[in-house]
């Protein structure tokens, strides 16, 4: 090879162009077709009661997309299980259109045993990729509908000591169903110093217990000053976060969304307050895409084969096989021979249930037919042996009985043309 042809990683020969051919607009055009198709993007918020949840996404989308929650009168009693609630809404900023969905699970953590709290929320993470897996398996693909939770907000208490079994017990549930994004609720009501210590604590339980929460990844090719903007969103989780979707003057005379202390104002967006600004810069700034990709490549790659795998299709996990399209409609083809299969199976039952039906009722008429035959024969051979006994006394002479004259003489007209 010559030095004006270098070659790429892959081995093949990088050529250079002669004058402008168009294709740098690429990216122009991506960004055209989804700016115009639009984005969607679903989170879910966990997290006891009262811990800030519908306070922070009002606050992060800037919006009310949770309207004002009354406290439940004393008398009336709490439900019993965790639900699984969900709302959605369409936000648009600067033409860029998105539709927000929030999935809420209210009643997490409130109960005396809270057992078992993260299997509803599990189920319906699980649900929301089968549905996406059965989309996938129809012969029309083009209007597929994306329901899959891309990101968890997970509430901590501010405790201040070390997360508590229910926090431990719904990550280690959780982290390879979903993007795992720990916070600490209200961290207005921890010193700074105490958010310092109850961080370095939060972390070490996760790592502890080798729990995967997300982090933003850093790519080869990303120039300085991202991969030190990520730096810096990776240090601050847990984010420690504080909600407020009022406005309240400061003592400089600047308006803030903050809360109002005695001994001060917390703004909201403020770094130096809190982390309210990095968790929402890397939710929705910087990292969306990131938590829907690995949403797709990792979470739900993960749950997809090990469900196709317990429903007997066998496929290959290499990295070749992604980029392999022979491959990848292999695998369709068998997980389609195998619906065909259990519909066929299924066509059988039904097919051999209705025959057996059938012939139930057949042998029921048959049997009524036979009972019928069986009663007429009965019935004229009653008749035949009348008619003998009168034969025999009209030979012999003897008088017909008073009975057999009247029955005679019903019959005599017959009697009489035959003989
Ligand atoms: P449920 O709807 O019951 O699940 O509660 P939630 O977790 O959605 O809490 P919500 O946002 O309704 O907030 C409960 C209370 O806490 C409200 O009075 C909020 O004003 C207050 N609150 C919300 N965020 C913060 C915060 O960051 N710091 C403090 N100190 N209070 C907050």
């Amino acid at each position: 090879m010559n030095g004006s042809n270098p070659q790429t990683a892959a081995g093949l020969a990088r050529k250079k162009l002669m004058g402008y051919v168009g294709f740098a607009n690429l990216p122009n055009q991506v960004h055209r077709k989804s700016v115009r198709k639009g984005f969607n993007f679903t989170a879910m918020v966990v997290g006891e009661s009262g811990l800030g949840k519908s306070t922070l996404i009002n606050t992060l989308f800037n919006t009310t997309l949770y309207p004002r929650k009354e406290p439940l009168p004393p008398h009336q009693e709490r439900p019993k299980t965790v639900a699984i609630e969900s709302i959605s809404a369409d936000i648009e900023e600067n033409g860029v259109r998105l539709r927000l969905n929030v999935v809420d699970t209210p009643g997490f953590g409130d109960f005396v045993n809270n057992d078992e709290s993260w299997k509803p929320i599990v189920d319906n993470i699980e649900a929301r990729f089968d549905a996406y897996l059965e989309q996938e398996n129809r012969v029309n693909r083009s209007k597929m509908q994306d329901n899959r939770v891309h990101a968890c907000i997970y509430f901590i208490q501010p405790t201040g000591h070390a997360l508590r079994p229910i926090d431990i017990e719904f990550m280690r549930r959780l982290h390879q169903k979903v993007n795992l994004i720990p916070v600490i609720a209200k961290s207005d009501t921890l010193t700074d110093e105490e958010i310092l210590q109850f961080k370095q604590r939060v972390l070490s339980d996760i790592a502890y217990h080798q729990i995967e929460i997300f982090r933003a990844p850093v790519y080869e090719n990303e120039d300085e000053e991202t991969i030190a903007e990520n730096e810096e969103i990776v240090n601050k989780i847990p984010f420690a976060v504080v909600g407020s979707n009022t406005e309240i003057d400061t003592p400089d005379g600047r308006r803030v969304r903050g809360r109002s202390y005695p001994w001060g104002v917390i703004e909201v967006d403020n770094e130096e307050h809190c982390d309210f600004v990095k968790l929402r810069q890397m939710l929705i700034r910087t990292h969306m895409e990131e938590l829907k990709e690995h949403t797709n490549d990792v979470l739900y790659e993960k749950y997809r084969s090990e469900k196709l795998l317990a429903m007997g299709v066998a496929q290959d996990h290499s990295v070749f096989k992604e980029v392999n399209p022979a491959a990848k409609m292999a695998e369709e083809r068998a997980l389609h021979e195998a619906k065909l299969r259990k519909m066929e199976n299924e066509m059988k039952l039904v097919f051999q249930q209705k025959v057996a039906e059938k012939e139930a009722k057949l042998k029921q008429s048959e049997e009524e037919l036979y009972a019928r035959h069986r009663e007429m024969r009965d019935a004229l051979e009653k008749q035949r042996l009348e008619l003998e006994d009168k034969r025999r006394r009209l030979e012999s002479g003897r008088p017909l009985t008073p009975e057999k004259v009247s029955s005679q003489a019903t019959k005599k007209k017959g009697f009489s043309l035959r003989n």
